[in-house]
Parts: structure tokens; C-alpha cells; sequence
């Protein structure tokens, strides 16, 4: 499977500086072959949706959406804006969501079957608190929210439109990367359920790693067991270290 290499900007970046990053990093990224996506602010896609077609295989992406075509629900963006914006990519039910803005498990799913009926790609993101984590919890809460998150996702969907990102909460923007062992029986665990609830051929699932990935760690984790791909917050935000990532990816593919 080709690697994915996916950078969330979060809350940073005017469209100004997002297109000014992305002409940066275009040049360290001559003919890379791995898959990069960017999910920028949505007041930033109208400059990074030009900017990435001066960098191979990549992909704008929306932080979030709302799961209706249109109607008044202020403040909140359709499927089918994003994908006149130009975003073929979007992430639901990222940690910061679930957690600080308090969306369910249920609305995650909603998000997610309906961004992929009406044509955008999902990357479902997953994963525990340290909390649930100690208390023996990291397989009930990543069953329920891919079950969840999953619920109304047709079961042929293709592959190529859909992943999940596993980012324990704990090691996201914390500078605590999880470990080797950590993040290979979470994948795996990962890998087990989406089998377990989708059949056979969610073997063929993109699962990435995020929370606390750096060039220097990016080299370690990325050849792991059932990590197809990382996704990126505070590294992603300067053209050097993504591109460093990014090469770690395609120095992999060589080999
Ligand atoms: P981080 O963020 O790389 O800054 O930990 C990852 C994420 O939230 O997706």
C-alpha cells in the first residue's frame, strides 16, 4: 500500500501563509510518489487548493463538515461546498472535536456516511484518552467509535475513499509519542475490529498514526505493522519538517 502522509493545520494559517508554505515545500518534494493531503482551514482552501497542484499526488481536505447538503444551520459547511472548494478529502471525528466541542459518536458517523454519499473521501479519526487507556478501555473505545463512526458507511465502499487515523488523545500536541509496542497492538487492534465489523476487505483500509509524529520519529513508526500512513498536526505547519516526513515516506517506497 502506498504510504499516506496527511497534515492537519488545525486552527492555524491565513490564506496567505497556507499558500506560502505550500511554495515552499513544493520544490523539497520533487517526485515523491507517496499520497500527501492537507487539510487546511476552511478560509485557507481557495489558496491551497492551487497551490497543492504544483506538488505530486496531493489532495486538499477540510477539517470538518455538516452532514446535509444545505439549510440553516448556521456557521456550518456542506459536503458539497467543500467539493466545489476543491477538497476531495475530509476529517471526522478528530479528538479536538470529539472532545472540545462535544461531538458524539453518533454524529461522527453521520458526518462520515454522509460526506462519502455525496462524493468526499473520509479519514475517521479514533482513539482513547489516557484515562480510558489506564482503565483497561482501548479496545471498547475504539470498537465503539469505529462501529459508530462506521454505522451507515456501505459495506463496499472503496478503499481508496476512506481511512482511519488512530491518534491516542494523550499523545496528541503533548510531545508523547506512543511507543513501538504501543502503536503496533493499537493498529492491530484497529485492524482486528474493522475486520471484525466489515469483513475481509477492510484489510485493505488505509490505517495512519497520529499524535506527537516528527521527522525523527516518522522514521521509526512509519515501517510499523498495519501503519499505512501518519497524520501530522504541529509538524505539518512548516515546510521543512513535513517535506522531512514525506521523504522518510518515499525513502520507505525505494526500498
Ligand atoms: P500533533 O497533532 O502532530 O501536533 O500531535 C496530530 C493531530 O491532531 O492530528
Amino acid at each position: 500500500m502506498t504510504k499516506m502522509i496527511a497534515a492537519n493545520w488545525k486552527m492555524y494559517k491565513t490564506a496567505e501563509e497556507a499558500s506560502d508554505m505550500l511554495n515552499s515545500l513544493a520544490p523539497l518534494i520533487r517526485n515523491v510518489t507517496c499520497d500527501i493531503l492537507v487539510f487546511a482551514p476552511f478560509t485557507a482552501l481557495h489558496t491551497t487548493v492551487p497551490a497543492l497542484k504544483n506538488i505530486p499526488c496531493a489532495q486538499a481536505g477540510a477539517q470538518d463538515v455538516y452532514p446535509a447538503h444545505q439549510g440553516a444551520f448556521t456557521g456550518e459547511i456542506s459536503p458539497d461546498m467543500l467539493l466545489a472548494a476543491g477538497c476531495s478529502w475530509v476529517l471526522t471525528g478528530h479528538s479536538e472535536r470529539r472532545h472540545i466541542l462535544g461531538e458524539s459518536p453518533e454524529f461522527v458517523g453521520q458526518k462520515t456516511a454522509f460526506s462519502l454519499a455525496s462524493g468526499l473521501n473520509v479519514m475517521l479519526c479514533i482513539g482513547e484518552t489516557l484515562a480510558e487507556r489506564d482503565n483497561g478501555q482501548l479496545s471498547t473505545v475504539l470498537e465503539q467509535q469505529l462501529r459508530e463512526g462506521l454505522r451507515d458507511v456501505p459495506p463496499d465502499i472503496d478503499a481508496s475513499r476512506l481511512c482511519i487515523a488512530y491518534e491516542p488523545v494523550w499523545a496528541i500536541g503533548t510531545g508523547k509519542t506512543a511507543s513501538d509496542a504501543d502503536i503496533l497492538a493499537a493498529h492491530a487492534e484497529v485492524r482486528r475490529l474493522l475486520i471484525a465489523l466489515r469483513g475481509s476487505s477492510a484489510s485493505n483500509l488505509r490505517i495512519l498514526y497520529g499524535g506527537s509524529v516528527k521527522p525523527d520519529n516518522a522514521k521509526r513508526i512509519l515501517p510499523l505493522d498495519n501503519v499505512d500512513g501518519l497524520l501530522i498536526g504541529g509538524s505539518s505547519l512548516q515546510a521543512e519538517s513535513f517535506a522531512a516526513i514525506i521523504q522518510c515516506a518515499q525513502s520507505l517506497a525505494r526500498n
